[in-house]
């Protein structure tokens, strides 16, 4: 039955809706790229380096995140990353992956827009041509840093907006509420860009509330928080509004002790939008199949659950619309 799970899993067409390419770097590229570009690592291998991914909370992982990132110099560098992962995803049964990247991280080392953004489109395109998957951008304010520095960044951005689909909000959250990030949020909708934002990870319903009311947030990257507040999970039910759910990051990161407690199933089950996603894949211990297997063994969910998640997922992205129905279809013909 278990080998029957895994298959059914892997083959059933699905969306990845949210992962951090930053998050997809593993240890082993991790080791490649510090030495290619000469760059001193705390670690002497890539075992010191996995048990060094034990996190009491968000801001523990943070702190590792960041430092890992800085072997990323060149424009190969983070084509390699990108490969790397729609390689996998694409193994998972991922045909389109919405992917977030975080610029700040890396122009405050100096790299440039041109940087980055040639390399992911070049290993972007390259998978399509070679795996058929497709994929997009995100592009996320940190919101440690200010709101001025989060509009500077969208206005660095101004030369790649045909490469994003939308923006985002991440890092540290307690403390850094949506509503200080109003005024890129806003740009970004003037110049045509979709909208979601993290809230409700470890910080209260009232950051989801602000993330639709005050950023015009159209998903909710993890969401967990929302079943502390019946009136807006009702609303959020109600409008369809998709749930970016990550559930062993959610466990990683101590939100939930064990995967048996996450809510994700009770959500699903009171009409949420509920899609399940790999957050940051090389720290958590797995990609999206795994995050899927976890929560069919944990919540027992049906085949029914499992493949109503999948379309939720695809319905939930920025597609346009013949692609988006074509992927319907593609799960249609898999699930009868
Ligand atoms: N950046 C990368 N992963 C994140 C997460 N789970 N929450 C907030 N910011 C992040
Ligand atoms: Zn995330």
């Amino acid at each position: 039955m278990r080998m029957d799970l895994d298959a059914f899993i892997r083959d059933l067409p699905k969306a990845e809706l949210h992962v951090h390419i930053e998050g997809t770097l593993e240890p082993e590229l991790l080791f490649q790229l510090a030495e290619r570009n000469q760059v001193a690592l705390p670690y002497s291998s890539v075992d010191e380096v996995r048990a060094a991914y034990e996190f009491t909370n968000l801001q523990s992982f943070l702190d590792i995140y960041y430092q890992g990132a800085a072997v990323l110099i060149t424009e190969q560098d983070f084509a390699d990353l990108m490969a790397a992962y729609l390689e996998r995803a694409s193994a998972d049964g991922v045909r389109h992956a919405e992917i977030f990247f975080d610029p700040q991280t890396h122009t405050e080392r100096g790299i440039g827009f041109s940087v980055f953004m040639d390399g992911f489109a070049r290993a972007q395109r390259e998978a399509e041509e070679r795996l058929g998957i497709t994929s997009s951008l995100i592009l996320c304010f940190l919101r440690h840093l200010s709101s001025e520095e989060a509009v500077e960044t969208l206005e660095a951005a101004r030369p790649y907006l045909d490469h994003l689909v939308g923006v985002g909000l991440d890092s540290s959250e307690v403390g850094n509420p949506p509503e200080r990030f109003a005024e890129a949020f806003e740009l970004a909708g003037d110049l045509g860009l979709h909208r979601v934002a993290h809230a409700g990870e470890e910080g209260p319903p009232a950051y989801i509330r602000g993330a639709l009311d005050v950023l015009g947030a159209e998903r909710i990257d993890h969401g967990v928080r929302l079943e502390d507040d019946d009136d807006l999970l009702a609303r959020v039910a109600k409008a369809g509004v998709p749930l970016t759910m990550c559930p062993l990051s959610n466990v990683k990161l101590r939100v939930f002790d064990v995967m048996g407690d996450h809510n994700l199933k009770r959500l699903l089950d009171r009409g949420v939008k509920v899609t399940v996603n790999s957050d940051d894949p090389a720290y958590f211990g797995g990609y999206i199949g795994d995050n899927y297997l976890a929560v069919a063994e944990a919540l027992d969910l049906s085949l029914g659950d499992i493949a109503q998640i999948a379309r939720n997922s695809i319905e939930a992205t920025f597609l346009p619309n013949g692609r988006r129905e074509s992927l319907l279809a593609e799960l249609d013909q898999f699930v009868v």
